[in-house]
């Protein structure tokens, strides 16, 4: 396969070509040009899959396919909305680093600018503010619903139910393509996800739920319907609060991962973006995604001790122990940005709660990582999950309502990628190719009775 380069290639409507591949085929000699297209504004380029279909040795061939579980290097959509350079560790979200949004935003601020682009105006901002606040109230048989599960049921399992059940209340919501139905329903899922989590955690607690308080901001509100009790009005830990602001920032999105995938593969068959997004919380329960977080403590636990520490690493290594959870990923093959950040805000919090024995097993379970060869020649860091656990535990929530707090704040971005998708006219329904791998066609024979086969019209011929 040789990379030739060619001006003016014709790559099809919204294509600009900028040089394509001449690719032989071995058995027939045929040569096929096939467009490449720049397709990112930080140079990524790319080919069409459907360009490699006219590669066939026959004529009565489907034509060539590529192979890619796990969408290793398959780019599914053009986006507007996240940036990440994986190997310099840069994260930005719509050209604004992680670091300054993190710092000085305030998360409504980052939803709105994920899914319009821009930063909101102040008068944008208090209207997006005022009618989130105004939408966080859930129907009362949501309440109602949330309690008929057991006392002991997954956090995540309830709030994925919930979250797909709001589409039952808001039947218009399934008019995707009408924009005053799809702002409200990004308003309500932005201002719902938040109550109906918080009425998770209080269920799974035993505790009286608490309502929204609309004279409270968007994380201190969610905050007060975790924690509140007898108080007539609740006041937040302003260190509690602005670490809360902060993650929420740093897990609104984080371009094509599993759960993002999710919601706009669900949601590319059109259905409500309450069913759509049910699906991405599904997705970010998994152990490999947003359930990390609670499995990085219950590893620390088990580890108990420093002096534990190097028989564990030696497990990982072997691969005859779990992994180490909190490290490695997909695409950041240096430091995860967020991770830096994490690992600050936990500092800050652990000055006020005090010092947590297992952020020392967990430096220590880094700094060893860091200087062994099996995680340098892998490229395995830290990502956002290993610190953010024992964060959220000092901040007084359990572990399996670590991923319930990085689903609330993954709301935005699926949410903004959903529409993305809706209105990029490129994209279609969501609908892989495989290669069979199965039987040939074969006569079904009952292995139940002794009864012989009716006669049938056809017979397997292979
Ligand atoms: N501990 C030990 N070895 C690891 C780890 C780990 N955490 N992660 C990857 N490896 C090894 C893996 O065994 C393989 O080794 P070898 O080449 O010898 O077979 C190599 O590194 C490449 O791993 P991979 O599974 O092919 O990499 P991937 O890109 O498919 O997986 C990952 C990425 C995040 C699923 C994986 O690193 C992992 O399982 N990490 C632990 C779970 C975790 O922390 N997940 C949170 C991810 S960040 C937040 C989010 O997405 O929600």
């Amino acid at each position: 396969m040789k990379k030739m380069k060619k001006k003016g290639t014709d790559a099809g409507p919204g294509r600009t070509a900028m040089d394509a591949l001449e690719i032989k085929h071995a058995r027939t000699r045929k040569t096929y040009e096939i467009p490449i297209f720049e397709a990112g504004v930080e140079g990524d380029t790319a080919i069409r899959g459907i360009d490699l279909r006219q590669i066939k040795a026959d004529e009565n061939e489907f034509g060539l396919m590529s192979y890619d579980p796990g969408f290793l290097n398959t780019a599914s959509c053009k986006s507007a909305i996240t940036f990440i350079d994986g190997d310099r560790g840069i994260l930005r979200y719509r050209g604004y680093p992680i670091e300054q949004l993190a710092e000085d935003a305030t998360f409504l601020e980052v939803a709105w600018l994920l899914r319009k682009g821009e930063l909101p105006t102040q008068a944008e901002y208090k209207q997006w503010a005022h009618d989130i606040t105004y939408h966080t109230y859930v129907h009362e048989n949501i309440r109602k619903f949330l309690e008929g599960f057991r006392y002991d049921a997954h956090p995540m399992s309830m709030l994925c139910s919930g979250v797909a059940a709001l589409s039952s209340f808001y039947p218009k919501a399934k008019n995707i393509f009408d924009p005053e139905q799809r702002n409200l329903a990004i308003i309500r899922l932005l201002a719902k996800v938040p109550t109906i989590a918080a009425f998770v955690y209080r269920h799974v607690r035993g505790l009286p739920f608490v309502y929204p308080d609309n004279d409270l901001p968007y994380t201190e509100n969610f905050l007060s319907m975790v924690s509140r009790m007898s108080e007539s009005k609740y006041e937040a830990n302003p260190v509690f609060g602005r670490a809360l602001e902060a993650l929420f920032i740093l897990h609104a999105d984080h371009e094509q991962n599993c759960s993002t995938n999710a919601v706009r593969s669900v949601g590319s068959s059109h259905v409500d973006p309450f069913s759509a997004l049910a699906a991405g919380i599904a997705a970010l329960f998994g152990p490999l995604h947003g359930g990390a977080n609670e499995q990085v403590l219950h590893m620390i636990t088990e580890i108990g001790d420093r002096d534990n520490i190097p028989r564990f690493i030696e497990g990982v290594k072997s691969g005859k122990g779990q992994r180490l959870m909190g490290f490695g990923h997909r695409v950041y093959k240096s430091y995860d940005p967020r991770a830096k950040i994490v690992k600050r805000l936990a500092h800050e919090v652990f000055e006020q709660v005090g010092m947590d024995k297992d952020l020392d097993i967990a430096l220590e379970l880094e700094r060893i990582a860091l200087s062994d060869d099996y995680f340098i020649s892998r490229k395995l860091y830290p990502n956002v999950d290993f610190y953010t656990g024992l964060l959220y535990r000092s901040m007084g929530f359990p572990p399996d309502f670590f991923t319930v707090l990085f689903a609330v704040a993954r709301t935005a971005g699926w949410l903004a990628q959903w529409e993305e998708m809706l209105l990029d006219p490129d994209q279609k329904i969501a609908r892989p190719r495989q290669i069979y791998v199965g039987p040939g066609e074969r006569e079904y024979k009952s292995q139940l009775t002794n009864k012989a086969p009716t006669s049938r019209k056809g017979s397997a011929r292979r």
